[in-house]
């Protein structure tokens, strides 16, 4: 069996594989002497965390949790400020408590935070009114103004990328740990601006009906249920600029492995998931647990080269495979892959993105996804893999805290003329706090029908 030792595999043996996606900078000494600072900059999460998730999406791979996954496209500096990080921590919470009321049964919560700054582009880069500049690719390589100045990738956004990356995940964890999640603190769990009165209605009889519940558990046990059990809180980000994610790799000899640490769960992006390419070389080493997005364009050969490769040992929690096929196609993709994946014998998590396949863009030239072709893809995901004795074990979601309009549709029935008020993203059009508090419903929802139809 291949493992990362018998085949020379180091933090930088990616280097000798063709790298996608890496911005060109300038100077190439200025860069290295930020990556040796970045090296020896503590690290932002530890191996026991990352230990304790992957036990936990191990349990859901067999059935016995649920992954939510979701934030921003892309995190941007600007936002890293505390209404804005404790909104999106809120509606993960909020989204979540609801999950777990209709799913019956506990809910990973992992963050696209704290670090999510690097973006894949389509192009290297872009033309406008005649001149030709590099691509935007996130806050942690250059800026979105169209000047030759700003498009410059600067290494020194690396570090600053890092010192918020850690601030953010230290001011989650100080909110986590000092009781923003308390269910015995209802009061922190109020929707601030939902507006839509059923949705609220509905979410409070959640609310207390968990609350009831615990109050009758530690009525009758006489012990409090420690907040430990509900609030843990997880770090992702695409792993896509290989030396930022280089610099945090470290050999733990407790664990005698390496670990990515910079964040638990990194994952690997659709457009630099070639088998013989410099990311799946970097992540074949690393033992935190991954993520692999899968688009139309993966053949059962090559996913099945990826789960190889990136899981030799088929070690339990280690393989999240995110499926973004799009409303569309889900129906003819998805049966393939999970057909490609039962014939390697190999276990995985199944999640299904339900964002980066229905993007479109509408008459004003925004760049938007309908709520219902979000829905209907994760019904369809259910239904695929409930089908085929497969389980879908998790949602990844772009979304934030704030009131934006970047997606239409909802209860509140955004139409495209609603887009123009709102829309803040650079890059991917997100759920607001109410849209995506509206989704977990309806997947409860359905999740607690298509159960009773069961029995
Ligand atoms: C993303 O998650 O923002 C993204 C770029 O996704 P994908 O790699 O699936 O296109
Ligand atoms: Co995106």
């Amino acid at each position: 069996m291949r493992s990362p030792e018998s085949t020379s595999w180091h933090p930088a043996s990616w280097h000798g594989k063709p790298a996608q996606q890496q911005p060109a900078y300038g100077d190439p000494a200025a860069l290295e002497q930020v990556v040796a600072e970045l090296s020896r900059l503590p690290p932002i999460v530890v191996s026991w965390e990352i230990e304790a998730l992957r036990e936990r999406l191990a349990a859901a791979q067999r059935g016995q949790a649920f992954l939510l996954q979701g934030g921003d496209c892309a995190e941007t500096f600007h936002d890293c400020e505390s209404d804005s990080i404790a909104k999106k921590l809120k509606i993960l919470l909020q989204m979540s408590l609801v999950l777990l009321h209709g799913l019956k049964k506990p809910v990973i919560r992992v963050g696209r935070m704290a670090g999510q700054y690097a973006k894949p582009r389509s192009a290297d880069t872009e033309t406008r009114e005649g001149m030709t500049l590099p691509s935007f690719r996130g806050d942690l390589v250059n800026r979105p103004e169209f000047t030759p100045e700003a498009r410059q990738a600067d290494p020194q956004l690396l570090l600053r990328g890092y010192e918020r990356a850690a601030l953010t995940l230290n001011f989650v964890r100080a909110l986590v740990d000092g009781g923003f999640a308390d269910l015995h603190h209802p009061e922190y769990w109020d929707l601030g601006f939902v507006k839509h009165a059923p949705l609220k209605d509905a979410y409070q009889r959640i609310v207390q009906s968990i609350g009831d519940a615990l109050d009758f558990f530690e009525g009758i046990s006489g012990r409090r249920v420690h907040e430990a059990t509900l609030v843990d809180f997880y770090a992702s980000h695409e792993g896509l600029h290989l030396l930022y994610e280089q610099a945090q790799t470290r050999f733990i000899p407790r664990q005698n492995r390496w670990y990515n640490l910079s964040t638990h769960m990194p994952w690997i992006g659709m457009r630099t998931a070639k088998l013989d390419g410099a990311h799946v070389e970097y992540f074949r080493g690393i033992s935190n647990p991954i993520g692999i997005k899968i688009g139309s364009a993966m053949d059962a050969a090559w996913l099945q080269g990826l789960i190889a490769t990136l899981n030799p040992q088929n070690q339990p929690g280690r393989v999240t495979l995110i499926h973004r096929f799009g409303v569309k196609d889900i129906d003819s993709a998805l049966p393939k892959m999970i057909e490609a994946v039962r014939q390697s014998g190999q276990t995985v998590l199944w999640v299904c993105d339900p964002m980066h396949g229905n993007t479109e863009t509408s008459t004003a030239g925004f760049k938007t996804r309908r709520f219902e072709n979000i829905l209907k893809e994760v019904d369809l995901a259910f239904r695929i893999h409930a089908e085929l004795g497969s389980r879908l074990g998790g949602v990844h979601i772009e979304l934030t805290g704030d009131d934006v309009t970047e997606c239409t549709g909802g209860a509140r029935g955004l139409t495209d003329a609603d887009l123009q008020r709102a829309y803040r993203s650079t890059v991917d059009p997100r759920l607001n706090h109410e849209q995506a508090l509206e989704l977990a419903m309806l997947i409860a929802e359905r999740s607690q029908n298509r159960r009773l139809a069961h029995v």
